[in-house]
């Protein structure tokens, strides 16, 4: 088990599979990209089915998301997939991807084992999505999310970041949009994540921004906290339901005292927060012949040190060394 000194148990791994990225969303990296991990210091592809194997059946991890960068730029990704649904006990397998590329490889994907994926879209208007991402890929995300639900990777959740004068006019359009279409639409507070640390917090569109425009043109009923477990999106019925919209308020709503996630980088680095400072180097470990059983012990210590909380309320609150993008979000 995975347990903190607050008591907390971890049973959700997200594993970054790589740190590089096909767009470039501005509230992510600059334009020109940022130093990519060199190959040689990545899992290989067996270094990380055999760390999710460590999770799955010595610590008990119940539910694997593949992260990036963008995770479908990972060559083996199929193949990873694939083996770790074969893992006993099974653990619940998604992906959280921008979508481009997903329109090729969502069958496959599902094939393998994948359960579910989550992906980015901020805007329904190709022009924002050109400035907001500074590629031209509008399209491709729109067929990828298509092409996902079609291979029943369902429900599709699409996560969307509001910026202020760029999209924050959009969210009713964007829910009116997702319904239609059964896509569980989530906004996400911005978060001091990026690589050029340009984030504000006046910059940032809050939760109750974003529901005080939502209520003007939708009925919303809060499922309460009985259905949230350690979700980090709070949610709420539209209309009534059986749709439904969520907000994730990592800045103005923390839910830290229900965190339940434990973090694996490309580089082989065990993260116990996203904010976290310090991280415990396992890849050397799992490079220099130590057992399954030292490993799940060095996971074991790197997660009882997990602090209360993200710190971000903390006047002296400063960013993690490694930008979202390389933490896997
Ligand atoms: P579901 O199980 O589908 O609800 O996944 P998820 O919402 O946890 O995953 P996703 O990768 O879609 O992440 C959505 C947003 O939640 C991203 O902006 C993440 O950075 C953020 N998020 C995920 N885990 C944490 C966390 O432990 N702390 C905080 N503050 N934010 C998180
Ligand atoms: N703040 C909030 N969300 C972010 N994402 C990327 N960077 C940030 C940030 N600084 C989102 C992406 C993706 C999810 C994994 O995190 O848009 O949907
Ligand atoms: Fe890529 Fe995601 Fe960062 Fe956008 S937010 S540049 S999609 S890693």
């Amino acid at each position: 088990m995975l347990i903190d000194t607050y008591g907390r148990v971890a049973t959700d791994l997200r594993v970054s599979l790589t740190d590089r990225c096909n767009l470039r969303c501005t509230y992510c990296m600059p334009e020109e990209g940022l130093q990519w991990l060199a190959k040689p210091d990545l899992l290989t592809d067996d270094e990380i089915v055999r760390m999710v194997r460590i999770a799955v059946t010595e610590l008990g991890v119940t539910d694997v998301r593949f992260t990036g960068g963008e995770p479908l730029l990972r060559p083996g990704l199929v193949g990873i997939v694939e083996r770790c649904a074969a893992l006993e006990p099974r653990p619940k397998l998604s992906l959280t991807t921008n979508g481009i590329g997903l329109r090729r490889t969502a069958a496959a994907l599902r094939a393998a084992g994948l359960d579910r994926v989550n992906v980015s879209l901020d805007t329904l208007r190709p022009e924002v999505f050109r400035t907001l991402t500074r590629r031209d890929r509008h399209a491709d995300v729109l067929a990828g999310m298509a092409a996902a639900a079609e291979a029943g990777l369902a429900p599709v959740k699409v996560n969307a970041v509001l910026m202020r004068g760029v999209n924050d006019d959009e969210a009713p359009e964007l829910l009116a949009w997702a319904v239609e279409r059964g896509y569980e639409l989530r906004f996400i507070e911005q978060m001091p994540l990026d690589a050029q640390h340009g984030w504000q917090r006046t910059d940032m569109v809050t939760a109750d921004e974003i529901l005080a425009a939502l209520h003007d043109r939708f009925t919303l009923t809060p499922e309460g906290e009985s259905t949230r477990g350690s979700a980090p999106a709070e949610r709420w019925l539209v209309d009534g339901g059986p749709a439904r919209v969520g907000v994730i308020g990592s800045v103005t709503r923390p839910f830290c005292h229900a965190c339940d996630r434990t973090r694996l980088t490309a580089d082989g680095q065990v993260r116990n927060c996203l904010f976290a400072r310090e991280e415990s180097d396992l890849r050397s470990a799992l490079r220099s012949g130590a057992s399954d059983a030292r490993i799940a012990e060095l996971w074991r210590a790197a997660m009882w040190g997990k602090k209360a909380g993200s710190g971000l309320d903390d006047p002296a609150f400063a960013q993690p060394e490694r930008p979202m993008s390389a933490i896997g979000g």
